[in-house]
């Protein structure tokens, strides 16, 4: 017994080191690095903003993916945060347990552009959190028509930056836009929820430019402007099951401010619920002019409850009379489908083609819609709008 034993022994001892170096390197690869440990204090009056950059630093200059956690607590960043690239690893996880929290004062960040601003950074996501822009008091001054209310800082952004996913984020009260992606290819943005007022001035929950495949799936946004907003140089965009409301609904736009502008292409936006908000589907333009376009929309499975303008295109838009009375959009728009939207209108108007006159819209087919007001049937109204209908449509189109 006793021989067989120590025979065996060494054999063990060898697969037992075996295991541990394989453990060890397999530990070695993904670094985590907590925010506490480098000095973040949860439920304090201190701020932690020095802790997370510190953070930042040691997981961005990582040559192995690095993960950042946060847990559970408030933590106040009391000031505007670049968090930079480019980093030496291409897979940063950030791990949030708890809350992030502006400061309360929005003079400290209100002219800073961005609160949280990712910039030229390849791989990283971000799981769970909330984040909460304590904006009320700046709505609050704007919305009391004051001069000197500052702008407004962006909750989340990420500029210049690929391969972004995002997971079950909460952004609330953001002083302005809540997420921004500039410049960005490759994001998935999922079970996502946006909150603030219906009165909050400028909240867009999720706005995209200038940036390609982009994925915003499983969302719910209620906030005081629009759910999602997409601007200039978005091409390859998917938005699916989301819901809004309060808000301003989904708009492409507002596109063509200025005269050399490069185009919105291929967005599908399905299976969304838009509920008592201002705009249903919207695309949006100034009336000036503009060498900008939209084309290759799809709006499909869309329910409208209670909305004021369930379907619309605007190339009108001129706020103020400033800039552009009487000029014509040059945004050109073209194939736009809207199949099987249903619903409730709040306005008898339901479906309002306003294009432009010197680029009338082309390429518009409905399909299987039907939207009613007051329990009767609602109206539609063209400008300079081209297209077709099909299936049963109602409003009867006015092609
Ligand atoms: C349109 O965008 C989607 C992603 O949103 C992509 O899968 C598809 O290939 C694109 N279509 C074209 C014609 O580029």
């Amino acid at each position: 017994m006793t021989n067989t034993t120590s025979k065996h022994c060494p054999l063990l001892l060898i697969i037992l080191m075996i295991i541990c170096f394989v453990l060890n390197s397999a530990t070695a690869e993904t670094l985590t690095y907590n925010v506490v440990n480098f000095g973040a204090q949860p439920n304090s009056k201190m701020d932690s903003t020095k802790a997370f950059l510190s953070v930042w630093s040691k997981a961005c200059a990582s040559a192995n993916p690095a993960a950042i956690y946060v847990p559970k607590g408030q933590f106040l960043l009391a000031s505007s945060i670049i968090f930079k690239g480019p980093c030496a690893n291409k897979a940063i996880s950030i791990a949030i347990d708890g809350t992030l929290v502006a400061p309360s004062d929005y003079r400290v960040i209100g002219n800073a552009g961005n609160w949280l601003h990712f910039e030229y950074v390849n791989g990283i996501s971000i799981r769970g959190g909330v984040l909460d822009g304590q904006g009320t008091a700046l709505w609050d001054c704007k919305n009391s028509g004051k001069s000197n209310c500052p702008t407004g800082a962006t909750t989340l952004a990420f500029s210049n930056s690929q391969n972004i996913v995002i997971n079950g984020l909460t952004s609330m009260n953001s002083q302005m836009f809540h997420i921004v992606f500039n410049g960005c290819q490759n994001v998935k943005a999922q079970g996502v929820k946006v909150i603030a007022d219906g009165n909050s001035p400028n909240t867009d929950g999720i706005h995209v430019q200038m940036s390609s495949h982009v994925t915003i799936l499983y969302s719910n946004i209620r906030t005081g402007d629009d759910c999602v907003s997409i601007g200039p140089g978005t091409t390859n965009l998917w938005i699916e099951n989301v819901a809004c409301g309060p808000g301003h609904g989904i708009s492409i736009g507002s596109l063509g401010k200025d005269m050399n502008e490069p185009g919105v292409q291929n967005v599908t936006v399905k299976t969304v619920t838009f509920t008592g908000t201002q705009n249903g589907v919207r695309i949006k333009s100034w009336g000036r002019p503009s060498n900008g376009f939209v084309r290759d929309i799809l709006f499909q499975n869309a329910i409208m409850v209670n909305v004021q303008n369930p379907i619309v295109i605007d190339q009108n838009y001129c706020p103020d009379n400033k800039g552009c009375p009487g000029q014509a959009s040059g945004v050109k728009i073209s194939d736009v489908t809207y199949d099987n939207i249903h619903g409730t209108s709040a306005t008898q108007v339901a479906v309002k083609f306003d294009c432009s006159s010197s680029y009338p819209c082309s390429g518009i087919r409905l399909k299987d819609v039907k939207l009613t007001y007051k329990n009767q049937v609602a109206q539609a109204s063209c400008n300079h709008a081209g297209g077709a209908a099909l299936g049963s449509v109602q409003p009867e189109s006015c092609f």
